[in-house]
């Protein structure tokens, strides 16, 4: 049985363009309603009027090219509130919090798409979330050449399959390193097939039975 108390989990989804987290965060979300865990969903850039704001500019056209530096630090700009507003606050209430988008997405894209150091970016990582990470990161694995015609990209259309590539290569390096934390799905398989195989590791959390 699951209980609705003393169950407060950190859930991430992270992939590429076309991935699909949108669509699993909703499952997810609506299966643990479903058995009457408050949960809250966010999103990453975004979640707060500031992140919002972040977002909205970061998709808005621009006269000028945003240097990799720039970007960086805008989306852990967005992250920094968000973890401290939001997120860390619904934990301590004891709620299940989903978010889309996390700190691996900062290394996928930022560290192994663009090419900043990614020591650097762990340690900022620490700062901008005061050394929260998530218990479980949902990695929806795509093969770019199949998520890019799933969806229009917003931030990162004018990155070449190459790019992609690295994202998703940097992606499966981080679940490999580091095993247990991660749990990654073929997000090529049909919507239901995903949100079975998500669910089943999620419940399995919830238990208390680990990984
Ligand atoms: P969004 O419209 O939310 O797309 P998606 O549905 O794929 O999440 O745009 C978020 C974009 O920002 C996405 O292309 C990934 C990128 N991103 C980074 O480059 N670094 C980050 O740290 C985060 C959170 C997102």
């Amino acid at each position: 049985m699951l209980s609705p108390e003393a169950t407060s989990k950190f859930i991430t989804f992270e992939g590429g363009e076309g991935a699909g987290k949108t669509t699993q965060c909703q499952a997810l979300l609506k299966r643990l309603r479903q058995r009457g865990m408050v949960v809250l969903l966010t999103k990453e850039p975004g979640g707060t009027p500031f992140g919002h704001g972040i977002r909205m500019w970061l998709k808005g056209t621009r006269r000028e090219r945003i240097v990799p530096e720039a970007e960086l630090f805008l989306f852990l700009a967005s992250r920094a509130q968000l973890a401290s507003q939001v997120i860390r606050p619904a934990l301590l209430r004891g709620e299940v919090v989903i978010c889309d988008r996390y700190t691996e997405s900062t290394y996928a894209y930022q560290g192994y798409g663009r090419g900043i150091d990614r020591e650097a970016i762990g340690i900022m990582n620490k700062v901008a979330t005061e050394g929260l990470s998530s218990d479980l990161v949902v990695l929806l694995d795509v093969p770019p050449e199949l998520g890019l015609t799933r969806t229009g990209n917003d931030y990162f259309q004018r990155e070449g399959l190459e790019f992609h590539r690295r994202v998703r290569q940097g992606y499966l390096d981080m679940a490999a390193r580091e095993g247990e934390r991660w749990l990654v799905v073929d997000a090529a398989l049909p919507p239901g097939e995903v949100s079975e195989i998500v669910w089943g590791r999620v419940r399995r959390m919830l238990e208390g039975k680990g990984g």
